[in-house]
């Protein structure tokens, strides 16, 4: 149905935009602290963090002060934190073993977070390059980035998760039939009740490069993900991913990055109808916090308009660096 209007004047549209209360009123969308999931890095350490550069405001937290950190996202309403590992270099390895290490950053500050702050949902990033030594998130054959015995590793990086105690696992990683394989290795190995909200429509961005920084990749990466991400310039594709993904047991599907992929998630959220999440990238925080930084504009008013643009696409919650401001800002 296409909304008609009669002829001016019967029809003064600025009459229910005149005051803040006819707007509020009138207005379709909503965004609150729960729409929100936190990314938050984590490094090695006690009682420490250290700024990213490239990401103005976002600093990588030793496992007490993420701890502390979900207690404070947990306060502010913010219903889940997502977690990034930094990786020691001496850990980084050909066979990235260090990612079904139980005791690794990650599987720790899973348990800590549980045991602290037991109500707030911790998620995971399965991929394997916060701990290949070059970089990518699958294992590295000659030339080729290797699918089937990279799902095999992924799926014991997912176990040891699940193990810690994670409540939503993100592959994020691209491989072809990963989400299957986790999805059947939870099922018989008694984690039944782990969701998985899938990476469906992972692009092969130029907006991750902070995010780069902030893991420690950007140096080791040699050359870039378009064999395993999606061409940006692909919709049907991106649709073809998402379907597969729900049909192999996905709980949950995400469209990355956010911003330049809004008629995405709309198409995402009207065929398929599952919860459907949008991540706000580190590039996206990046610009908008420079621009900020330099006084172009006013970033606490591009802030929530950004987020609420991802509600009114259709997504039912964003993962953001802009959390924890964002639920300030919203809370008052
Ligand atoms: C790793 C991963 C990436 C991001 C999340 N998980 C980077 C990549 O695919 O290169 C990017 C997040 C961001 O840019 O904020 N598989």
């Amino acid at each position: 149905m296409t909304p008609t209007l009669p002829p001016f004047p019967a029809a003064r549209p600025r009459r229910l935009r005149r005051t803040s209360a006819l707007r509020a009123m009138v207005r379709e969308t909503t965004l609150s602290p729960d729409d929100f999931i936190w990314p938050v890095f984590v490094m090695a350490g006690q009682d420490d963090e250290t700024p990213v550069p490239s990401m103005p405001g976002v600093t990588r937290k030793t496992v007490d002060r993420v701890v502390a950190a979900a207690r404070e996202a947990h306060g502010l309403g913010i219903p889940a934190i997502c977690l990034f590992p930094y990786t020691a270099l001496e850990d980084r390895t050909e066979d990235c073993a260090e990612a079904w290490n139980p005791d690794n950053l990650s599987n720790r500050a899973i348990r800590a977070i549980k045991d602290a702050v037991p109500e707030m949902a911790v998620m995971t990033d399965i991929a394997l390059d916060p701990y290949n030594i070059n970089g990518h998130d699958g294992y590295v054959e000659g030339e080729e980035i290797v699918n089937d015995r990279t799902v095999e590793a992924l799926v014991r990086m997912a176990l040891a998760q699940a193990e810690a105690g994670a409540d939503i696992l993100g592959p994020s990683d691209m491989m072809d039939g990963r989400i299957g394989a986790i999805r059947s290795a939870l099922e018989s190995e008694g984690h039944q009740q782990v969701t998985i909200l899938s990476y469906a429509a992972k692009f092969a961005s130029g907006f991750y490069g902070p995010f780069r920084d902030a893991v420690g990749a950007s140096g080791a990466l040699k050359g870039d993900k378009a064999t395993y991400q999606i061409d940006p310039a692909n919709r049907s594709e991106a649709l073809r991913m998402v379907a597969r993904d729900i049909a192999e047991g996905a709980d949950m599907v995400m469209v990355k990055p956010g911003m330049p992929y809004l008629d995405i998630c709309r198409e995402v959220k009207d065929r398929f109808g599952l919860p459907t999440f949008a991540y706000q990238v580190s590039g996206e925080y990046a610009m908008q916090k420079a621009a900020a930084q330099n006084g172009w504009f006013d970033g606490d008013k591009t802030m929530i308009e950004g987020l609420t643009c991802f509600k009114r696409a259709g997504c039912d919650g964003i993962l953001t660096y802009f959390a924890p401001d964002a639920a300030r800002l919203l809370n008052g």
